[in-house]
């Protein structure tokens, strides 16, 4: 089942929620089309974004998760040199395959659900420990390190 983006995802950092919601404004363009009708270019560009995303999202989140004293930080840590791993194997499908709908598909079902499905269930989590600003996602708020977990 696909998860959207709802308020139970939330984590209340608004630079994370923001990065999140980009994920699935992401996502959903790519879902827009059928596998079978996806370029190449689309493929490598979803997997230039997800290279992208793994390397400054991951390390902010787990920078937050860290503050604040999140219990998921190990869990979250771990799944995210797992998903780091999986986009490496995708460009590697990429290169060696000559048709792109398996790899398009593989994309879908290991990839985009599963870390939809990471962030309602592991990071989520930073919610109950992040203190919550009333900034909705998509404005200007302090940075780590302003604030003491508590
Ligand atoms: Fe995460």
């Amino acid at each position: 089942m696909r998860i959207l983006w709802n308020e139970t995802l939330r984590t209340g950092i608004p630079d994370i929620d923001r990065q999140h919601q980009e994920f699935f404004r992401r996502t959903g363009e790519f879902y827009q089309r059928a596998a079978k009708h996806r370029t190449r270019e689309e493929i490598v560009e979803m997997l230039d974004f997800l290279t992208r995303y793994a390397h400054e999202h991951f390390r902010e989140e787990e920078r937050w998760m860290d503050l604040h004293g999140c219990p998921a930080a190990e869990q979250n840590r771990v799944e995210h040199e797992e998903i780091v791993e999986t986009v490496a194997t995708l460009r590697e499908m990429l290169r060696e395959e000559g048709s792109t709908e398996g790899v398009a598909h593989v994309i879908e079902q290991r990839l985009l659900d599963w870390l939809a499905e990471h962030i309602a269930r592991v990071d989520a989590q930073l919610r109950d420990y992040a203190p919550q600003t009333s900034v909705p996602a998509g404005e200007d708020a302090p940075g780590p390190g302003g604030f003491h977990a508590g």
